[in-house]
């Protein structure tokens, strides 16, 4: 399906724009002064809609509430110096929409749909992208259950949703994080590769515990044993151990991350030595004491590259070199900026130009 959707437009009566302190951005909290809204039944999705952002009538009955069939996508739009407005990978998140969606039994949505919806929110809204260094326009693409109906099975009908807002950096410093060893993220045949809502509400215990303990995130381990990386917090991680950048490989425990596969992607070409496998954490806190893991970093579209300072684990913390002096997170994040706010040529075909 390429032709252009039928969505009917209407707009805001009062632009909240102008009221908006745009040197004081908490990530989520501002949203912009449109939304989109389109409807499944009978099998098609239907109801484009873009409207003012603000709150909708729901059954206190619908499935999502009771029983979490819902999930989401986190997506960037970038302005570029010139004015152009560009949306980061998005045709990634279309993907991965629906390997969410088929693991919540819920209904695909067709990539033109997913993107068209973008491409009309954010252009409605342009004035509201930051133009400052480090601020963009977050996109959060979801899907909910709406039947109300108590009854345990997949819903008939469905919201698909986008709303957008700006935002700047979403952490502000170096992180000091812990390596769980109690607390499991997904297990396998789990759903931790999908962007379920449930598996967020998991994770907000255990992180809570951590933020308890003085960390700023955790770094989740394999289930069975946690004696292997997985994630950190809402982002995929990345080290350099001995001049090689090393990745959890992915599998239904990981979410396959679009940032994670961008870094990978650069690193390659560069010929830096890459390897995407399993990764012990006890490789990872011997690299830390030898000084052959020279660099650690999260990986995510809100959480952009963010540098680890230290890695505890059972009550030992390990401390790495300072941020600033590492050469591979330095150069990935100018790199990667550089493409999204269009300073080099994307000659990957990333910016989906709005
Ligand atoms: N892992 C988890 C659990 C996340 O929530 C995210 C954020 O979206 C990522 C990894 C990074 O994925 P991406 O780079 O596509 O934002
Ligand atoms: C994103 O990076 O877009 C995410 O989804 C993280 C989010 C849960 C804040």
């Amino acid at each position: 399906m390429t032709e252009t959707l039928d969505i009917k437009i209407t707009k805001t009566q009062h632009s909240r724009l102008n009221e908006t302190d745009f040197n004081n951005l908490q990530f989520g909290k501002t949203f912009s002064d449109h939304m989109f809204l389109a409807d499944y039944a009978n099998g098609e999705w239907k109801n484009f809609q873009v409207v003012p952002y603000g709150e909708i009538g729901l059954s206190p009955a619908i499935a999502a509430l009771h029983y979490g069939q819902a999930f989401f996508e986190g997506i960037k739009a970038y302005k570029h110096a010139d004015g152009q407005v560009s949306v980061f990978r998005p045709e990634k998140n279309a993907a991965r929409f629906n390997k969410s969606a088929a693991r919540l039994c819920m209904p695909a949505l067709p990539e033109e749909i997913f993107l068209q919806s973008i491409a009309a929110v954010v252009d409605i809204d342009r004035e509201w992208i930051p133009s400052k260094p480090n601020h963009s326009l977050y996109i959060r693409p979801f899907m909910f259950a709406t039947d109300a109906y108590l009854g345990v099975q997949p819903s008939e009908t469905y919201k698909y949703m986008v709303l957008i807002g700006p935002v700047g950096p979403y952490f502000s410093k170096t992180l000091r994080v812990k390596i769980e060893t109690y607390y499991t993220r997904a297990a396998e045949g789990g759903m931790g590769f999908a962007k379920s809502a449930g598996n967020y509400g998991g994770a907000m215990l255990p992180a809570r515990k951590a933020t308890e303990e003085g960390f700023d995130q955790l770094i989740w381990t394999d289930a069975k044993e946690h004696r292997y990386v997985e994630e950190m917090g809402a982002a995929n991680v990345m080290f350099v151990l001995d001049g090689t950048l090393i990745t959890p490989s992915t599998r239904d425990t990981i979410l396959e991350g679009v940032t994670r596969d961008t870094v990978l992607t650069l690193a390659r070409e560069w010929g830096m030595p890459v390897e995407e496998r399993r990764v012990s954490v006890a490789e990872i806190l011997e690299g830390a004491k030898n000084g052959k893991l020279t660099d650690a970093f999260g990986a995510g579209t809100a959480a952009t590259i963010a540098p680890v300072g230290s890695i505890s684990h059972d009550g030992e913390e390990y401390f790495l070199i300072d941020p600033k002096e590492r050469e591979f997170s330095q150069k990935v994040l100018r790199e990667l900026d550089a493409i999204k706010y269009g300073r080099v040529a994307d000659t990957h075909g990333w910016n989906y130009l709005v």
